[in-house]
């Protein structure tokens, strides 16, 4: 089936069950799905049972969406690692478009690279590198969403970013703010990776995110992107890295990242 038609089919099915039109989409990135637990008078749709929509693997992943009068929110987002095709990977970002999304807040977590980051911080993104050698509008252009060569010079959009960097001061928080480089993953980075990345002008990277912004972009989803920086990355400190620590990290700061989500989404 045509990819337009499966996801007609993925949103008929939300549609004919939800009381909601959220115009704002949230993914919740590893470790990060408790926000999705947090709120009230929510309906719950398991991926599994959404039409046409892969099934998450990794784990810290719920794999469903949480919807409420004004957000969908993703409890688990599907990685490329995962071996799921680009399309499937941003699949969820036109479904939320087809169901009338107009913003979408995209968090992850993420190796430090700029040495002035600690396990910790959150980093709202200003921009990103696509590292990842390839790119999910490759292939038939779908016009009824966007052009065949969108413009990704604002793929970060600068009132969001105001509004979370001013979401963030009244909460007492200092986000840091960088550009976000998307690597293929699985295996964390090499040393010498995270030296490149940081020659180029990347301040974190990750394994997500990059394909769902250009999808976003491409259909008029404005973007925010928040990082949280779970780790140092490969090389800036001695330490092997796994994905405990990664989700350990996030666990720590789980309260001031949820707290910063709800204010943030109330400002959008
Ligand atoms: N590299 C890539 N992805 C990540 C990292 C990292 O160091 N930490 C969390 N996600």
């Amino acid at each position: 089936m045509e990819l337009m038609e499966r996801l007609k089919q993925a949103a008929d099915y939300i549609k004919e069950r939800t009381k909601y039109s959220p115009k704002t989409g949230v993914i919740l990135g590893s470790g990060l799905g408790e926000f999705g637990d947090s709120l009230e008078n929510a309906e719950y749709y398991d991926y599994k049972d959404v039409p046409n929509l892969p099934v998450s693997t990794v784990v810290g992943h719920k794999g469903r969406f949480v919807v409420t009068d004004n957000i969908i929110c993703m409890q688990g987002r599907f990685h490329f690692y995962e071996g799921y095709k680009l399309n499937d990977v941003t699949f969820p970002i036109r479904l939320m478009k087809l169901l009338g999304v107009e913003k979408l807040i995209v968090t992850n977590a993420a190796g430090g690279v700029n040495t002035n980051f600690s396990a910790g911080d959150l980093m709202v993104i200003t921009d990103h590198i696509n590292m990842m050698g390839t790119n999910p509008l490759i292939g038939e252009n779908l016009d009824d969403f966007g052009t065949r060569f969108p413009d990704m010079s604002n793929g970060y959009d600068k009132d969001m970013i105001e509004i979370a960097m001013k979401a963030g001061e009244k909460q007492g928080l200092t986000l840091k703010q960088g550009v976000y480089c998307a690597m293929t993953g699985p295996s964390f980075e090499t040393p010498a990776e995270i030296r490149m990345v940081r020659v180029l002008g990347g301040d974190a990277v990750g394994m997500s995110t990059v394909p769902e912004v250009i999808i976003a972009n491409h259909c008029g989803i404005r973007v925010l992107g928040i990082s949280c920086i779970t780790n140092l990355a490969a090389g800036v400190s001695q330490q092997p890295l796994n994905h405990a620590e990664v989700i350990e990290t996030t666990q720590l700061v789980k309260e001031k990242f949820i707290d910063l989500l709800k204010s943030i989404v109330q400002e959008v």
